[in-house]
């Protein structure tokens, strides 16, 4: 499940979510696995991808982890 997969790429977990899935954050940002990103079975909308431009460190694989749970 996800936690696991936060937990297994180290995330900084504190101020996870900070705006609770309403895509007003950057706070929830995820850099997955490629095996990871593989699975999700929605790619991200055009709303996620607009916050993820503000993420720091965007990665191919980045999500926002409340788009994605
Ligand atoms: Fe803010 Fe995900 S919790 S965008």
């Amino acid at each position: 499940n996800l936690l696991d997969v936060v937990i297994e790429n180290d995330v900084d977990i504190d101020g996870f979510g900070a705006c609770e899935g309403t895509l007003a954050c950057s706070t929830c940002h995820l850099i997955l696995k490629p095996e990871h990103y593989a699975q999700l079975p929605e790619p991200p909308t055009d709303e996620e991808l607009d916050m993820l431009d503000l993420a720091f460190d965007l990665q191919d694989t980045s999500r926002l982890g409340c788009q994605v749970v």
